[in-house]
């Protein structure tokens, strides 16, 4: 903060304006069953977080930073339907502000890997499942800050073919599967924290699973959806809808 309490002012209106901004966005969470929800920057609230114990997150990657195999224009089929950036795709993803807790699980590490501390652990989620390549990747690279055996998650997730969701729409460009986030959830404890939580899938996964969570969105039209997908999360209890599938996990060796 800038503020001066010698002055009694702000450096500049800017600092003012950033303050009211900063406050604004922590005063005013939404609060859904165990969900506590902000749309603002990730950054600028975790500092002023409550108490947190694990992240669970799918960050942008910084795959519009350069183009490759993995870039955002080959992603370009799915990024079509929505035609809208994704907040923080053309910068490389630093983890280090989200390595101080005590779990932390990373989707798409093999984006930056490179920037990973060591000793953690890789897990391959297998989405072909036994489909036949498409150009797009077979999968994706979790990465969890403890050490455990490497585990491979089969879980079909391409084209028209998802297989959790109960047909739910798209609505996201990058939307994970629910099963996805909670075989990560179940490896960690307490309160988890997804600071890009997009279309919340985490906070759903959290919803179903009972866990508290505390969720963080920078894009009004994605926090919105994430508002909407939390709040039927929590007014259909699981008895009274069609599970997601399961994740099946095969180990590796
Ligand atoms: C890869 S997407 C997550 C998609 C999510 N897994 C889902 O299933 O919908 C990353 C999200 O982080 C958001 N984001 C980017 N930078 C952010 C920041 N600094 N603070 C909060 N959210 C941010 C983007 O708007 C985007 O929706």
């Amino acid at each position: 903060m800038r503020y001066d309490a010698r002055a009694n002012s702000y450096g500049s209106w800017r600092d003012a304006i950033d303050e009211l901004r900063r406050r604004h966005l922590l005063n005013n969470p939404t609060i859904l069953g165990d969900a506590t929800l902000y749309c603002g920057d990730c950054l600028e609230a975790l500092p002023h977080l409550p108490k947190v114990d694990a992240v669970v997150t799918d960050p942008p990657y910084g795959i519009g930073y350069k183009s490759g195999p993995n870039s955002a224009k080959s992603i370009s089929s799915v990024g079509k339907r929505f035609e809208r950036k994704i907040v923080g795709d053309d910068t490389p993803f630093d983890p280090l502000p989200f390595l101080q807790f005590a779990d932390v699980f990373f989707t798409g590490g093999q984006h930056f890997y490179d920037r990973l501390p060591k000793g953690g652990a890789f897990h391959v989620w297998n989405k072909r499942g036994d489909y036949k390549p498409l150009d797009q990747a077979d999968g994706d690279l979790i990465w969890s800050k403890r050490k455990t055996p490497l585990r491979i998650i089969k879980l079909v997730w391409r084209g028209i073919c998802r297989t959790t969701e109960n047909n739910d729409p798209i609505v996201h460009p990058t939307q994970k599967p629910i099963a996805l986030m909670e075989w990560c959830i179940e490896r960690t404890a307490g309160t988890v924290l997804d600071p890009f939580m997009g279309s919340g899938t985490t906070g759903v996964a959290c919803a179903k699973m009972g866990r508290k969570f505390i969720g963080i969105e920078i894009d009004p039209k994605y926090f919105d959806i994430a508002c909407e997908r939390i709040r039927k999360a929590y007014d259909q209890p699981d008895l009274f809808v069609e599970p997601p599938a399961k994740a099946t996990q095969e180990a590796l060796l």
